[in-house]
């Protein structure tokens, strides 16, 4: 049963198309699924979806009524790591994806938009509000922040906003943070997810399948409760870079 196998986090529902995402980032975003899935129906919509990896447990979970992909599709794009510079996505294209995904036993493309733009040429009031949105795409600061804003804008306020390779981005996510009105909540789980909860009356941070994969989970829950999830996340941040410092002095 499909649904047993998101409680279980089971990291095969990944299998059959090439994710850039860790066995960790997997089991994080399965856990934010499992979570929003409890409630009921839901949407996803994802920012950058290459070869159509993450998209597969969307795609096969029939609680998840609609499915956006949103990439426009460049062969290489600017990356804010310095040891990356520039990254090429060779041959990359919507086609491919969909021929890749018609490969996924139990997926349903028929609930699949795909969207060759980039978030700064579309109309967010023209997409049905998603409940999960997974930013993906250019991993540049500005990228990320643009596309952080886009999703905030198209949930209408309420939703959970997950992050990839969040390290690479995270200037741009604590500006997001620092501009948007609370109530909202800011965590990392395991590896890289990064996520961004706005005015959700139930916190996926009650599921203990995404409090498994919190990082400094004590630190993270006490943060939240009091409402100083950006300074957590800032100070997390700078003691990460002082580390990188270290090691490279
Ligand atoms: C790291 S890959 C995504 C991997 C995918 N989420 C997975 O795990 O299977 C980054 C993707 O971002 C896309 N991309 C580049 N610029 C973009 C933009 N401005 N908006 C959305 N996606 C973009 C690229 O085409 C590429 O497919």
């Amino acid at each position: 049963m499909s649904e047993d196998r998101f409680a279980a986090l089971d990291t095969r529902l990944f299998e059959f198309v090439p994710s850039s995402t860790t066995d960790d980032d997997r089991r994080s975003l399965l856990a934010l699924h499992d979570s929003i899935a409890a409630r009921g129906e839901f949407s996803y919509l994802e920012i950058g979806s290459h070869l159509g990896g993450s998209l597969q447990p969307a795609l096969v979970d029939p609680r998840c009524v609609r499915v956006v992909s949103i990439d426009p599709r460049p062969q290489a794009q600017p990356d804010d790591r310095p040891h990356l510079g520039e990254v090429a996505y060779t041959g990359n294209s919507t086609a491919r994806m969909l021929e890749n995904l018609r490969g996924v036993p139990g997926a349903d493309l028929s609930k699949l938009e795909t969207v060759e733009e980039s978030t700064e040429n579309l109309e967010p009031d023209a997409f049905a509000p998603p409940d999960f949105c997974f930013i993906d795409g250019e991993h540049t600061n500005q990228a990320a922040l643009r596309d952080a804003r886009f999703c905030r804008a198209v949930m209408r306020g309420v939703g959970v906003i997950a992050f990839h390779d969040s390290y690479a981005v995270e200037e741009g996510v604590l500006t997001f943070l620092r501009e948007t009105p609370r109530p909202h909540r800011a965590y990392s789980l395991r590896s890289s997810v990064l996520v961004v909860e706005l005015g959700v009356e139930r916190s996926p941070l009650d599921n203990p399948r995404v409090r498994g994969q919190l990082y400094r989970v004590r630190r993270s829950l006490a943060a939240n409760r009091v409402g100083c999830d950006t300074a957590l996340l800032r100070i997390s941040m700078l003691a990460r870079r002082a580390r990188e410092r270290r090691r490279s002095a």
